[in-house]
């Protein structure tokens, strides 16, 4: 199937591994102890459908961007960032599933879910219906949040977390020999492969023999404009990657009526450009040399305002064509946030095995492309009345922020920071 437009993929995969690998000490807990502290009273079974996944929508933003300022923080202004924030937070939570004690505590209160907000049975509820929402609309956009489990053929993890992970988070499970290296980094390259249409082909590049499961998230979308832009005025033009260093960009153009937000006590420009579907691109363009401060000050609230300050304009708008693809390795990130107990020895995920188990590894890798929207678009023409008034110009010649955000869910998909659109 030939589609057009542009998509973005992720997977994120968190490798447990046998914290001692040659005791196979018990924690203390039985997995019934397990139930009852984190599903018993007040188990709730109503279906409250799109209210309870409502609820994911301003926890998942916060953590979002306490991911981005960790991110940022530690990376070069040229390099780029982008990462699923969704992809992230549901690996995450699904993880939770089988935490206990300070594990469990620290994993929400990262999360967002703490302090009494949610349960852990709000949480697996709200992603149940989540996954179900953002696979709803097939019609006009690709859009797939998915979860697996690979286990070392020896390893018996408790029924329970089984099966909640495969009701709740659609998880479904195969067997890996973890002894056999280069065979099971190979199982799981090409399962992830598979679920986003070879975008992602070599996330893992290598196993400890004692790993004894790999909890695999993905997020996969594809997505065409409703408003394409023209391949004949795509041009090469210079990209300012900071003061010293400029690149060579193909620029597409496209003028049009466009939602956007001109925000000059915050230095900044922003636009939506809408997928077919429920899904849309917010890009925020800093003034220039602002990069910094924009970073400095934005989160979930400023969204918020710059979505409910849009207003219809006419912009000439120049948005470079590229093509991502970025790789984090979230450990150290994950432990400055607070997710600490899960990499030691002192974890607790008695809810999945009464084997000693540690978080051994946290990686995440997302790729995206921009394009005009490719051939299905060059065929039908869009003509759009102007207005006589002189349109806002819009140059992403400079680096930029990148949201991709579901409007039914409230999620942000993907987001990043594009510094250089050339870099690999
Ligand atoms: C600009 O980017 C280049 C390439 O990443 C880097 O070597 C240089 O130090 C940067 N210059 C400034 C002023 O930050
Ligand atoms: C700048 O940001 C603040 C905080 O969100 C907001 O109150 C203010 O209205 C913004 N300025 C403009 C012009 O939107
Ligand atoms: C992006 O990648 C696709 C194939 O995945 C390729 O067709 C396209 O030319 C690339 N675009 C740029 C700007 O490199
Ligand atoms: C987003 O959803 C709201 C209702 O939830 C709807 O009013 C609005 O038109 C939608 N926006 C887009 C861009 O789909």
């Amino acid at each position: 199937m030939e589609m057009t437009g542009r998509f973005v993929i992720l997977a994120s995969l968190l490798a447990l591994a046998l914290a001692a690998p040659h005791d196979g000490d018990h924690m203390g807990h039985t997995p019934e102890h397990f139930h009852h502290m984190h599903h018993g009273p007040e188990e709730i079974h109503s279906h409250q459908g799109e209210d309870i996944c409502l609820k994911l929508s301003a926890p998942n933003a916060k953590f979002a961007f306490a991911l981005y300022k960790s991110m940022s923080a530690k990376l070069a202004a040229t390099k780029n960032i982008f990462y699923s924030p969704l992809g992230i937070s549901s690996a995450l939570s699904m993880l939770s599933v089988g935490a206990g004690g300070d594990t469990h505590s620290q994993l929400f209160a990262s999360l967002g879910y703490g302090a009494g907000k949610l349960t852990q049975m709000q949480v697996d509820q709200a992603y149940e219906h989540l996954i179900h929402m953002l696979s709803h609309d097939k019609e006009t956009q690709q859009l797939e949040l998915g979860n697996a489990m690979a286990l070392a053929s020896d390893f018996k993890p408790v029924d329970k977390f089984v099966s909640d992970i495969k009701h709740y988070y659609g998880g479904e499970s195969f067997n890996v020999d973890f002894t056999k290296s280069a065979e099971a980094v190979a199982t799981i390259n090409e399962f992830i492969a598979k679920k986003t249409m070879d975008k992602i082909k070599d996330q893992v590049k290598e196993l400890d023999a004692d790993t004894a499961m790999v909890l695999i998230n993905y997020v996969f979308f594809r997505g065409a404009w409703v408003d394409p832009f023209e391949t004949t005025r795509t041009d090469k033009s210079d990209f300012q990657v900071n003061e010293t260093t400029k690149v060579t960009v193909d620029m597409m153009k496209r003028t049009g009526r466009f939602d956007v937000y001109q925000d000059q006590d915050n230095h900044t420009l922003v636009i939506m450009l809408p997928y077919k579907g429920s899904t849309s691109m917010m890009i925020v363009l800093p003034d220039e040399g602002k990069m910094k401060e924009v970073e400095a000050y934005i989160s979930s609230d400023y969204i918020r305002h710059w979505h409910d300050s849009l207003f219809r304009s006419s912009v000439d708008l120049f948005l470079p064509k590229f093509n991502i693809s970025v790789e984090s390795s979230l450990d150290a990130i994950l432990k400055e946030m607070g997710i600490i107990n899960a990499f030691g020895d002192t974890a607790d995920f008695s809810g999945i095995s009464e084997t000693k188990l540690k978080v051994s590894k946290v990686s995440h890798k997302a790729v995206l492309s921009v394009d005009e929207k490719g051939t299905e678009a060059a065929a039908a023409t869009t003509i759009q009345i102007m207005p006589m008034s002189l349109p806002i110009t819009m140059e992403l010649n400079r680096p930029f922020l990148v949201f991709i955000v579901e409007n039914t869910t409230k999620s942000i998909l993907f987001m990043g920071r594009i510094s250089d659109p050339t870099a690999a």
